[in-house]
Protein backbone atom coordinates (compact mmCIF):
# COMPACT_ATOMS: atom_id res chain seq x y z
CA UNK A 1 0.00 0.00 0.00
CA UNK A 2 1.18 3.46 -0.92
CA UNK A 3 2.36 5.92 1.64
CA UNK A 4 -0.20 8.69 2.52
CA UNK A 5 0.26 11.40 -0.21
CA UNK A 6 1.46 14.87 1.04
CA UNK A 7 1.14 18.54 0.66
CA UNK A 8 4.59 20.63 1.33
CA UNK A 9 3.97 24.29 1.21
CA UNK A 10 7.36 26.23 0.82
CA UNK A 11 9.06 23.76 -0.23
CA UNK A 12 11.49 26.19 -2.19
CA UNK A 13 13.81 26.57 1.14
CA UNK A 14 17.20 24.67 2.00
CA UNK A 15 14.71 22.20 4.31
CA UNK A 16 12.86 20.94 1.68
CA UNK A 17 15.29 19.20 -0.35
CA UNK A 18 16.09 16.61 3.14
CA UNK A 19 12.78 16.48 3.61
CA UNK A 20 11.76 15.39 0.12
CA UNK A 21 14.30 12.93 0.19
CA UNK A 22 13.08 11.19 3.25
CA UNK A 23 9.19 11.21 2.53
CA UNK A 24 10.05 10.04 -1.23
CA UNK A 25 12.33 7.14 -0.02
CA UNK A 26 9.26 6.12 2.39
CA UNK A 27 7.39 5.81 -0.59
CA UNK A 28 4.85 8.98 -0.20
CA UNK A 29 3.54 11.18 -2.93
CA UNK A 30 4.30 14.36 -2.76
CA UNK A 31 3.10 18.05 -3.97
CA UNK A 32 5.61 20.76 -3.59
CA UNK A 33 4.02 24.17 -3.81
CA UNK A 34 6.24 27.18 -3.48
CA UNK A 35 5.99 30.76 -5.28
CA UNK A 36 10.31 30.44 -6.87
CA UNK A 37 9.38 29.22 -10.06
CA UNK A 38 13.02 29.00 -11.16
CA UNK A 39 13.38 26.72 -7.77
CA UNK A 40 10.52 24.59 -8.34
CA UNK A 41 12.01 23.86 -11.90
CA UNK A 42 14.89 22.81 -10.23
CA UNK A 43 13.24 20.57 -8.00
CA UNK A 44 10.73 19.01 -10.86
CA UNK A 45 13.75 18.53 -12.94
CA UNK A 46 15.83 15.99 -9.38
CA UNK A 47 12.77 14.35 -8.21
CA UNK A 48 9.94 15.19 -9.92
CA UNK A 49 7.43 12.28 -11.81
CA UNK A 50 3.96 12.28 -12.72
CA UNK A 51 1.86 11.23 -10.18
CA UNK A 52 4.64 10.69 -7.79
CA UNK A 53 6.24 14.00 -6.82
CA UNK A 54 4.82 16.86 -8.48
CA UNK A 55 5.49 20.85 -8.19
CA UNK A 56 2.89 23.56 -8.15
CA UNK A 57 3.81 27.15 -8.26
CA UNK A 58 1.21 29.08 -6.38
CA UNK A 59 1.18 31.03 -3.10
CA UNK A 60 -0.02 28.61 -0.46
CA UNK A 61 0.15 31.35 2.56
CA UNK A 62 -3.04 32.80 0.68
CA UNK A 63 -6.26 31.28 1.13
CA UNK A 64 -6.73 30.69 -1.99
CA UNK A 65 -3.67 29.27 -3.44
CA UNK A 66 -3.82 27.02 -0.06
CA UNK A 67 -7.17 25.93 -1.35
CA UNK A 68 -5.84 25.31 -5.01
CA UNK A 69 -2.75 23.47 -3.19
CA UNK A 70 -5.04 21.59 -1.02
CA UNK A 71 -7.37 20.55 -4.36
CA UNK A 72 -4.60 19.51 -6.59
CA UNK A 73 -2.77 17.58 -4.40
CA UNK A 74 -5.84 15.30 -3.78
CA UNK A 75 -7.16 15.47 -7.30
CA UNK A 76 -3.46 14.10 -8.31
CA UNK A 77 -3.23 11.69 -5.97
CA UNK A 78 -6.37 10.51 -5.56
CA UNK A 79 -6.69 11.78 -1.53
CA UNK A 80 -4.73 13.84 0.60
CA UNK A 81 -3.24 12.17 3.67
CA UNK A 82 -1.21 15.23 5.15
CA UNK A 83 0.30 18.65 5.14
CA UNK A 84 4.39 19.47 6.12
CA UNK A 85 3.82 23.28 6.66
CA UNK A 86 7.90 24.52 5.65
CA UNK A 87 6.58 28.26 4.67
CA UNK A 88 8.41 30.61 7.27
CA UNK A 89 10.47 33.33 7.53
CA UNK A 90 13.31 34.99 9.52
CA UNK A 91 13.99 38.42 10.71
CA UNK A 92 15.56 40.07 13.46
CA UNK A 93 16.05 43.76 14.91
CA UNK A 94 15.92 45.96 18.27
CA UNK A 95 11.81 46.65 18.87
CA UNK A 96 12.58 50.46 18.63
CA UNK A 97 14.08 49.64 14.60
CA UNK A 98 11.92 47.06 13.31
CA UNK A 99 9.08 48.24 11.63
CA UNK A 100 5.76 47.49 11.66
CA UNK A 101 5.35 46.19 8.86
CA UNK A 102 8.45 43.72 9.39
CA UNK A 103 6.01 42.36 12.29
CA UNK A 104 3.22 41.93 10.00
CA UNK A 105 5.69 39.81 7.60
CA UNK A 106 6.35 37.37 10.12
CA UNK A 107 3.13 36.85 11.65
CA UNK A 108 1.74 36.16 8.38
CA UNK A 109 4.77 33.74 7.03
CA UNK A 110 5.07 32.13 10.39
CA UNK A 111 1.78 31.85 12.16
CA UNK A 112 -1.48 33.24 9.57
CA UNK A 113 0.18 30.80 6.66
CA UNK A 114 0.12 27.91 9.06
CA UNK A 115 -3.86 28.32 9.35
CA UNK A 116 -4.65 29.04 6.08
CA UNK A 117 -2.95 25.95 4.57
CA UNK A 118 -4.41 23.67 7.37
CA UNK A 119 -8.20 24.69 6.82
CA UNK A 120 -7.34 23.96 3.61
CA UNK A 121 -6.30 20.78 4.05
CA UNK A 122 -8.32 19.49 6.88
CA UNK A 123 -11.33 18.88 4.79
CA UNK A 124 -9.55 16.25 2.72
CA UNK A 125 -8.21 14.29 5.65
CA UNK A 126 -9.24 11.18 7.14
CA UNK A 127 -8.38 8.96 9.96
CA UNK A 128 -4.49 9.30 10.65
CA UNK A 129 -4.14 12.19 8.79
CA UNK A 130 -0.76 14.59 9.81
CA UNK A 131 -0.14 17.83 10.04
CA UNK A 132 4.00 19.00 10.40
CA UNK A 133 4.50 22.86 11.39
CA UNK A 134 8.21 24.38 12.44
CA UNK A 135 9.32 26.33 15.36
CA UNK A 136 12.09 27.22 17.33
CA UNK A 137 13.03 27.35 21.02
CA UNK A 138 13.00 31.31 21.11
CA UNK A 139 9.28 30.25 20.56
CA UNK A 140 9.25 29.85 24.57
CA UNK A 141 12.96 30.84 25.41
CA UNK A 142 12.78 34.60 23.29
CA UNK A 143 16.20 36.62 22.99
CA UNK A 144 17.30 39.78 22.46
CA UNK A 145 16.21 41.40 19.17
CA UNK A 146 14.16 38.42 17.95
CA UNK A 147 11.30 39.96 18.87
CA UNK A 148 8.72 39.29 16.15
CA UNK A 149 10.33 35.92 14.92
CA UNK A 150 9.96 34.80 18.33
CA UNK A 151 6.24 35.94 18.76
CA UNK A 152 5.56 34.91 15.30
CA UNK A 153 6.44 31.13 16.00
CA UNK A 154 5.06 31.26 19.88
CA UNK A 155 1.79 32.13 18.18
CA UNK A 156 2.52 29.17 15.85
CA UNK A 157 3.33 26.19 18.62
CA UNK A 158 0.71 27.42 20.90
CA UNK A 159 -2.24 27.90 17.90
CA UNK A 160 -0.87 24.54 16.29
CA UNK A 161 -1.02 22.74 20.02
CA UNK A 162 -4.86 24.29 20.52
CA UNK A 163 -6.12 23.39 17.12
CA UNK A 164 -4.35 19.66 17.81
CA UNK A 165 -6.88 18.92 20.53
CA UNK A 166 -9.77 19.81 18.38
CA UNK A 167 -8.37 17.52 14.93
CA UNK A 168 -6.93 14.38 17.40
CA UNK A 169 -11.18 13.10 17.82
CA UNK A 170 -10.81 12.75 13.91
CA UNK A 171 -7.78 10.46 14.51
CA UNK A 172 -5.35 13.38 12.29
CA UNK A 173 -2.18 13.99 14.56
CA UNK A 174 -0.58 17.74 14.33
CA UNK A 175 2.70 17.97 15.67
CA UNK A 176 5.43 20.68 15.65
CA UNK A 177 9.40 20.74 15.23
CA UNK A 178 11.43 22.95 17.34
CA UNK A 179 14.42 23.15 15.46
CA UNK A 180 17.46 25.65 15.72
CA UNK A 181 19.62 27.17 13.07
CA UNK A 182 19.94 24.39 10.26
CA UNK A 183 23.94 24.14 9.34
CA UNK A 184 23.39 24.67 5.03
CA UNK A 185 25.62 25.99 2.95
CA UNK A 186 23.61 29.07 2.67
CA UNK A 187 23.96 29.40 6.27
CA UNK A 188 27.37 29.25 6.33
CA UNK A 189 27.74 31.90 3.84
CA UNK A 190 25.40 34.38 5.04
CA UNK A 191 26.70 34.06 8.67
CA UNK A 192 30.47 33.39 9.04
CA UNK A 193 29.95 33.68 13.11
CA UNK A 194 27.86 31.02 13.16
CA UNK A 195 28.53 28.55 15.82
CA UNK A 196 28.58 24.70 14.59
CA UNK A 197 28.28 23.26 17.73
CA UNK A 198 24.45 24.93 17.89
CA UNK A 199 22.94 24.01 14.41
CA UNK A 200 21.29 20.83 13.18
CA UNK A 201 21.81 18.70 10.38
CA UNK A 202 18.75 19.60 8.06
CA UNK A 203 18.76 15.29 7.52
CA UNK A 204 18.42 15.09 10.88
CA UNK A 205 15.35 17.05 10.84
CA UNK A 206 14.13 15.58 7.71
CA UNK A 207 14.20 12.46 9.52
CA UNK A 208 12.04 13.76 12.53
CA UNK A 209 9.32 14.72 9.82
CA UNK A 210 9.41 11.38 8.39
CA UNK A 211 8.55 9.96 12.10
CA UNK A 212 5.96 12.45 12.31
CA UNK A 213 4.55 11.69 9.10
CA UNK A 214 4.16 8.27 9.54
CA UNK A 215 2.64 5.83 12.14
CA UNK A 216 5.44 5.28 14.29
CA UNK A 217 4.57 8.82 15.91
CA UNK A 218 0.53 7.40 16.35
CA UNK A 219 1.08 8.16 20.01
CA UNK A 220 1.63 12.12 19.07
CA UNK A 221 -0.65 14.75 18.91
CA UNK A 222 -0.07 18.57 19.57
CA UNK A 223 3.44 17.38 20.56
CA UNK A 224 6.87 19.75 20.10
CA UNK A 225 9.48 17.83 19.05
CA UNK A 226 12.54 19.31 19.29
CA UNK A 227 15.13 18.70 16.76
CA UNK A 228 18.01 20.74 18.06
CA UNK A 229 21.11 18.72 17.53
CA UNK A 230 23.30 19.68 20.37
CA UNK A 231 22.41 23.23 20.75
CA UNK A 232 21.72 24.27 24.29
CA UNK A 233 21.68 27.91 25.88
CA UNK A 234 24.76 29.17 27.76
CA UNK A 235 25.44 31.54 29.95
CA UNK A 236 28.16 34.22 29.53
CA UNK A 237 27.24 35.25 33.15
CA UNK A 238 28.29 31.58 34.39
CA UNK A 239 31.33 31.85 32.00
CA UNK A 240 30.30 28.36 30.27
CA UNK A 241 30.74 24.82 32.06
CA UNK A 242 33.98 24.19 33.29
CA UNK A 243 36.41 22.96 30.95
CA UNK A 244 35.64 19.06 29.83
CA UNK A 245 31.52 19.20 30.57
CA UNK A 246 29.64 19.81 28.04
CA UNK A 247 31.92 19.42 24.79
CA UNK A 248 33.91 22.28 23.63
CA UNK A 249 33.25 26.19 24.60
CA UNK A 250 30.85 27.77 22.39
CA UNK A 251 32.57 29.20 19.62
CA UNK A 252 34.92 26.38 19.35
CA UNK A 253 34.01 25.26 15.98
CA UNK A 254 32.47 28.22 13.63
CA UNK A 255 32.11 28.37 9.91
CA UNK A 256 34.66 31.28 10.30
CA UNK A 257 37.09 33.01 12.79
CA UNK A 258 34.67 35.36 14.83
CA UNK A 259 35.36 37.69 17.77
CA UNK A 260 35.35 35.84 21.48
CA UNK A 261 32.83 37.88 22.50
CA UNK A 262 29.94 36.85 20.76
CA UNK A 263 27.50 36.00 22.15
CA UNK A 264 26.77 31.87 21.95
CA UNK A 265 23.09 31.45 22.44
CA UNK A 266 22.09 34.26 20.05
CA UNK A 267 24.69 32.59 17.45
CA UNK A 268 22.40 29.59 17.99
CA UNK A 269 18.93 29.74 17.99
CA UNK A 270 16.93 30.39 15.54
N1 LIG B 1 16.44 26.95 8.41
C1 LIG B 1 16.52 27.15 9.73
O1 LIG B 1 17.61 27.34 10.28
C2 LIG B 1 15.26 27.13 10.57
C3 LIG B 1 15.33 27.20 11.97
C4 LIG B 1 14.15 27.19 12.73
C5 LIG B 1 12.93 27.08 12.11
N2 LIG B 1 12.89 27.02 10.75
C6 LIG B 1 11.60 26.96 10.09
O2 LIG B 1 11.54 25.81 9.25
C7 LIG B 1 10.75 26.12 8.09
C8 LIG B 1 11.53 25.84 6.81
O3 LIG B 1 12.79 26.47 6.90
P1 LIG B 1 13.59 27.00 5.62
O4 LIG B 1 14.92 27.45 6.11
O5 LIG B 1 13.49 26.02 4.53
O6 LIG B 1 12.69 28.29 5.35
P2 LIG B 1 12.86 29.52 4.32
O7 LIG B 1 13.85 29.26 3.29
O8 LIG B 1 13.06 30.74 5.13
O9 LIG B 1 11.40 29.59 3.68
C9 LIG B 1 10.61 28.45 3.48
C10 LIG B 1 9.51 28.77 2.53
O10 LIG B 1 8.64 29.80 3.03
C11 LIG B 1 8.25 30.61 1.93
N3 LIG B 1 7.79 31.92 2.38
C12 LIG B 1 8.42 32.78 3.21
N4 LIG B 1 7.67 33.88 3.40
C13 LIG B 1 6.54 33.68 2.66
C14 LIG B 1 5.37 34.45 2.45
N5 LIG B 1 5.19 35.65 3.02
N6 LIG B 1 4.42 33.97 1.62
C15 LIG B 1 4.57 32.75 1.03
N7 LIG B 1 5.65 31.98 1.20
C16 LIG B 1 6.63 32.44 2.01
C17 LIG B 1 9.51 30.67 1.08
O11 LIG B 1 9.15 31.06 -0.22
P3 LIG B 1 9.94 32.22 -1.01
O12 LIG B 1 11.28 31.64 -1.31
O13 LIG B 1 9.09 32.45 -2.21
O14 LIG B 1 10.00 33.40 -0.07
C18 LIG B 1 9.99 29.23 1.16
O15 LIG B 1 9.33 28.44 0.20
C19 LIG B 1 10.33 27.58 8.23
O16 LIG B 1 9.07 27.66 8.84
C20 LIG B 1 11.37 28.14 9.17
O17 LIG B 1 10.92 29.28 9.89
C21 LIG B 1 14.02 27.04 9.96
Amino acid sequence: MNAPALLITGATGPLAEPVVRVLADRGHRLLLTGRNAEKLAELDQRYGSPGVIETFQVDAAQPDGAQQAAARAAERFDGLGGLVHLIGRFGFGPVMLTDIAVYDELIMSNFRSAVVATQAVLPHLTEGGRLVYFSTPLAVEPLAALSAYSAAKAALTTWVRSMAHEVKRRGIHANVVSMTIADTPKMRAERPGLDLDHTVDPALVARAVGFLTSPESDGLYGSVVPVLGKFSYSSVLAGGPPPGVGGPPPGAHTAAARPAAAAPAQAGAR
